[in-house]
């Protein structure tokens, strides 16, 4: 891939990294990602917005070069994370006098993760502004989008936010901008579940700090650039929200067919209702699909046996997860069964302690489930339904 033009003397120098399929060894990519990075040259400065996976430096110092520069002057590190900070090493080596500008946290931890000297680095505060001599760049501080140090750096004279992972979506695609709005929409919103979501109330407040601006294109640092602002500007304004839709999600485990035959019960008195629901077999699906659908769901329903004493490990790595992704789920329950004793609901509950939730009566069968744990399922699919009302 070459430089890539976005307007006169605006260029994308990103990479696409098509590969890639795990981010922080946790988040699956079903579709690749992108390393977004941009030239921006002024009548007397040039600077360089983020830079890449360090092992795609190579490809992003050719882009440079190809973007028609002769020197650098600012790299401005929006995120000290290593997937946009790690080649400015790479860089400074062949742009030795370009300073670096970054958050006064972007700053310490650049010195940490990077070990840069102190002196290739300048602070840049909350609507700072820096001349590039027809450009300016004003920096907003954007924080907990989802380190504490994140700054977006807008373009004044060509209304243009660069804003980092905040707006971005792990989406490899040779589009430049989003051609396909439903794709990137899947793709920006599995990316708010995964890594925003626990700062919900920061990022709206950061919302609202950028809607401040006049802004015709955003253009984060992964996925393709918003030349249609309110695409995104909107999904965020709902995903950041304190409303909730009244849907039902369903992660479950079942060992011998107890549980899952309860689930399967639950699922279609909720269908006959026409209470939406979606249910996740824990042990064949994709993080990422559960992670969406808590982003809206007003209501979970957690499904599993008891395995010694407690719940199934899965289980239990999927409630830890939804504790520390803070999802706006307002009512939780739990279905299970158990052989002969255990504390499945005790260990589920004091796993919640970041949860806002209303707890409905847990249904627990011995073994296989009886009519009576039936008509009980009946009572919890009654109170999720008086409460849609
Ligand atoms: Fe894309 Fe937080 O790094």
């Amino acid at each position: 891939m070459s430089a890539r033009k976005i307007k006169n003397d605006i260029y994308s120098v990103g990479v696409i990294d098509w590969d890639r399929r795990l981010f922080d060894e946790l988040i699956p990519l079903p579709d690749g990602t992108s390393y977004n990075s941009y030239i921006i040259k002024g009548s007397e400065k040039t600077a360089l917005i983020d830079t890449v996976e360090p092992d795609f430096a190579e490809d992003l110092i050719k882009n440079i070069k190809d973007s028609d520069i002769t020197d650098l002057d600012y790299i401005v590190a929006n995120h000290a994370e290593q997937d946009h900070s790690g080649s400015i090493p790479q860089i400074l080596e062949i742009y030795p006098n370009a300073t670096v500008l970054t958050s006064k946290k972007g700053k310490d931890m650049l010195m940490n993760l990077l070990e840069l000297d102190e002196d290739a680095i300048e602070v840049v505060g909350h609507e700072d502004n820096v001349s590039l001599g027809n450009k300016t760049l004003e920096f907003i501080d954007t924080p907990w989008v989802h380190w504490p140090e994140t700054i977006s750096t807008y373009l004044k004279e060509d209304n243009i936010l660069f804003s980092c992972d905040f707006f971005g979506s792990h989406l490899a695609t040779s589009d430049l901008y989003v051609a396909d709005e439903d794709e990137v929409y899947r793709a920006a919103k599995r990316y708010y579940a995964e890594i925003m979501m626990p700062f919900r109330k920061v990022i709206k407040s950061n919302l609202e700090k950028v809607e401040n601006y006049e802004i015709d294109m955003i253009a984060p640092s992964h996925g393709p650039i918003y030349d249609n602002p309110e695409l995104i500007l909107d999904a965020y304004r709902d995903w950041t929200s304190d409303d909730v839709k009244p849907e039902v999600v369903v992660p479950y485990i079942s060992m011998h067919g107890s549980t899952e035959e309860m689930i399967d019960y639950f699922v279609n008195k909720l269908i006959e209702k026409n209470i939406k629901v979606k249910p996740f077999n824990m042990s064949k699906m994709d993080l990422g699909d559960l992670a969406i659908s808590l982003v809206d769901a007003s209501t979970v329903v957690l499904g599993s046996p008891t395995v010694l004493t407690g719940p199934h490990p899965l289980a239990v790595y999927v409630t830890y997860l939804a504790n520390a992704l803070r999802p706006k789920t307002k009512y939780a329950s739990i279905i299970g069964s158990y052989g002969w004793a255990g504390n499945m609901v005790e260990d589920i509950v004091g796993m919640l302690d970041k949860l806002d939730v209303e707890l409905f009566e847990p249904v627990m069968a011995k073994g296989k489930a009886t009519d009576k744990d039936f008509k009980e399922i009946d009572r919890l699919v009654d109170e999720i339904e008086e409460k849609m009302k």
